[in-house]
């Protein structure tokens, strides 16, 4: 019956209803299935946890892994509109990029000192499109979250400045499209990168935009 009821779902527009409950109110989803299958049954039960583990797109994400599975944050052509959006992804506040046809997403917090990235420009700086912190103007790529910094050869007065990399400074996540969804994943990379300072633990601040 579980089984009958969750291809019911997929198909039809009662899963859209039940998410919308979800979202607004799981509480009264829980009551609604309850009343529906029959008091406290098994049945009611496991298709009340089904939906409580649904994301907002409808899919089931998988217990076992749920720290890294991707998360639907918002429509593609939302983020076309406006070229940046937020979300908080598994508990970690993220920005999303959309520059010259590419998708890019980081850690929102700058790692020099916890800056607000979102709020940056994005300029080029030799030839990769980094995004610039607005309180200390640090550089960073968009697509590996390197910060960039210029140096001159002290010994060579005639040589002009040239671009370096300082590493990977910022937490880059992954960003996918489907069906017109944007979808973010966190990066699992076990290296320990300066932005994770401004993103776990006691210095994380969520849906800050100051
Ligand atoms: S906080 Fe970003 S440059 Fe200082």
């Amino acid at each position: 019956m579980l089984q009958c009821f969750r291809n019911c779902l997929r198909t039809s527009s009662l899963s859209t209803i039940l998410l919308q409950y979800r979202i607004l109110c799981p509480q009264l989803l829980v009551c609604l299935v309850h009343l529906h299958f029959g008091g406290f049954s098994s049945t009611a039960t496991s298709i009340t946890s089904y939906f409580l583990k649904m994301n907002l797109d409808g899919h089931v994400q998988d217990p076992e892994n749920k720290e890294y599975s991707s998360v639907c944050v918002g429509r593609e052509d939302n983020l076309k509109k406006s070229g940046r959006m937020t979300a908080v992804v598994h508990d970690r506040e993220v920005v999303i990029f959309y520059h010259k046809g590419e998708y890019h997403a980081m850690d929102i917090r700058c790692y020099h000192s916890g800056g607000p990235l979102h709020l940056g420009d994005i300029e080029e700086f030799d030839g990769r499109p980094c995004i610039v912190c607005p309180w200390h103007k640090y550089k960073i790529t968009l697509a590996t979250g390197e910060g960039l910094y210029q140096s001159i050869n002290p010994k060579d007065p005639s040589a002009k400045p040239k671009w370096c990399s300082k590493g990977i400074k910022q937490r880059i996540h992954t960003v996918t499209v489907d069906n017109g969804n944007i979808y973010v994943s966190l990066s699992n990379e076990p290296f320990k990168c300066d932005s994770d300072f401004y993103a776990t633990g006691d210095f994380k601040v969520i849906r800050s935009s100051s």
